[in-house]
């Protein structure tokens, strides 16, 4: 649609949670005036669902090169080790500043971080906040930062839709509904002088998932329709244990933090044995990809929906006050885990791949940044590290905010844009495509599923409506599904996340990444 309405800023930042504040807040030490919009509320990401913490090496005993051999382990040989070094040595000075903006980390009495461990890590790095809810404790942190700074203007209700780009193809601004604001379909415009994507991730493609329902893979799909590359998309993660109850009748399933696995829960079938001992040298704690395959073989043989954690034998006093979100969320669908075992089963959680970006968080199209879970910069390869994702959010934002700073060109007009098409997809479809996705290119994948997949997205791009904000997120959807399911049809092994029942082992000869634009794809 043609913008009705316009404003201007230096930087427009697309997304509110760890990533896009944390960007909006160092773009402002640089004297930047920042527009960030949010599709929602700005804490309604999947920041504030975070349990487990954020990894990082500030235990003198522990070592960055430990944290990237950790990191490199989970990826399955496709993390690019330069990103992953940035990560694990800048990150410590990240967490650092974080602290003093105020977000209170737990502590021992003598005032000494709490450290916990979780899959992959072969250390205790991890920080964590209110037990279990270190992104609740970040999210506040840096909602109340920004909410400091006159100087960082916050627009919510604003779905983005497309990136406007000057006469020499550099982006300059994009265009966006925001709900009740301008000309009668509240389709605007924000011209800037460079635009971060920082919208998260797309576990709504999937029928269950441990992301809030925000999470539509809009960032990709608007890089998508842009021209940008994509790459790694097949490389979605399932979270090991998300929580199986009748009683959530909502995509979203709570997360059951894999700390608790690190202070000592176990996984068990239905006859009490802890199937995971034998599979993995660190058994329950293996990464996550090991852990969720353990689990979906079990469910297969069974045919049950779900294993069980059990916890009872950590005790309900510690259980109520290092886990008290979990507490809380198993309590209200009547499971007690200090008597009862927690029946779960793995979900989708965290997409690997996204926008591609160099280390300065660039992507393929001069001023369009992406950070966070939107953004492919390398780190995570093949399967993400838990509690690597607040801290990558962390450390690439101040690095794309000091590349803006160091080159921020005048703000160029947007060059007339070639003609729309004018339909989008049914809100109708989304079920049905979460429903497809999770049948064919779930957990585990095969050629016959994936063709199958792909078939009924076809299908499903054919239930078209007008646009409002529930048929472009539907076709934000539809459009990142596609290209994951390209890209799981081309990768012919099994590696990290990517768990293919027809090539059962990683090949040498798929040693590397899928690169994608919306009708292409290559390899690198
Ligand atoms: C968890 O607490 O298990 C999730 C942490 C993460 O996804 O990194």
């Amino acid at each position: 649609p043609e913008p009705g309405w316009s404003e201007t800023t230096d930087v427009l930042v697309v997304g509110s949670g760890v990533a896009g504040l944390t960007a909006a807040l160092h773009l402002r030490e640089q004297g930047l005036h920042v527009t960030v919009v949010t599709k929602v509320n700005i804490d309604d990401g999947s920041t504030r669902w975070a349990q487990g913490g954020i990894a990082a090496v500030l235990d003198p005993l522990d070592t960055p090169a430990a944290h990237a051999n950790d990191t490199e382990i989970a990826g399955v040989g496709l993390c690019d080790p330069a990103a992953v070094r940035v990560l694990v040595e800048e990150g410590p000075a990240r967490v650092r500043e974080l602290i003093r903006l105020g977000a209170a980390f737990d502590r021992h009495a003598d005032g000494s971080l709490m450290l916990t461990r979780e899959g992959g890590h072969r250390a205790d790095r991890i920080v964590h906040a209110g037990g279990d809810a270190t992104g609740a404790e970040v999210q506040r942190a840096l909602h109340e930062a920004v909410h400091r700074d006159p100087w960082i203007r916050l627009v919510e209700h604003a779905l983005v839709l497309d990136l406007l780009r000057a006469a020499d193809g550099r982006a300059c601004g994009l265009t966006l509904h925001v709900l009740g604001e301008g000309s009668e379909d509240g389709v605007g415009a924000i011209l800037a002088r460079a635009v971060v994507l920082a919208t998260g991730g797309m576990g709504q493609i999937y029928s269950s998932t441990t992301n809030p329902s925000v999470s539509t893979g809009d960032g990709v799909a608007l890089a998508l329709r842009a021209g940008a590359l994509v790459s790694d998309v097949e490389f979605v993660q399932f979270h090991p244990t998300s929580f199986v109850t009748a009683s959530v009748n909502s995509v979203q399933r709570p997360l059951i933090s894999e700390a608790l696995r690190g202070e000592g829960a176990h996984l068990v079938d239905e006859t009490g044995a802890r199937f995971m001992v034998g599979q993995h040298e660190l058994a329950e704690l293996a990464p996550r990809d090991v852990v969720a395959k353990g689990i979906h073989r079990v469910l297969r043989a069974t045919g049950a929906d779900h294993v069980y954690l059990d916890a009872r034998h950590l005790g309900r006093p510690f259980l109520e006050q290092r886990f008290p979100t979990i507490v809380a969320s198993t309590r209200a669908a009547g499971v007690d885990p200090a008597s009862e075992l927690i029946p779960v089963a793995p979900a989708a959680h965290y997409a690997s791949g996204g926008v591609r970006t160099d280390l300065a968080g660039r992507t393929s199209i001069p001023g369009l940044y992406a950070c966070g879970e939107v953004a492919c910069t390398g780190v995570h390869g093949a399967n993400r590290l838990a509690s690597n994702s607040l801290l990558e959010g962390l450390v690439f934002a101040k690095r794309i905010a000091d590349d803006i700073a160091r080159e921020l060109p005048p703000q160029a007009d947007p060059a007339p844009a070639g003609p729309r098409k004018d339909w989008v997809v049914a809100p109708a479809a989304r079920p049905e495509l979460q429903r497809t996705m999770t049948r064919g290119a779930g957990v585990l994948r095969s050629a016959d599923s994936l063709s199958a997949t792909a078939k009924e997205l076809t299908r499903l791009a054919e239930q078209r409506d007008t646009p409002r904000n529930a048929a472009w997120e539907a076709t934000n959807l539809l459009t990142v599904a596609t290209v994951l399911v390209a890209a799981a049809r081309t990768r012919r092994e099994t590696r990290g996340c990517h768990w293919r029942e027809d090539f059962p082992g990683a090949e040498d000869e798929w040693r590397g990444h899928l690169l994608h634009t919306l009708d292409r794809q290559a390899r690198l």
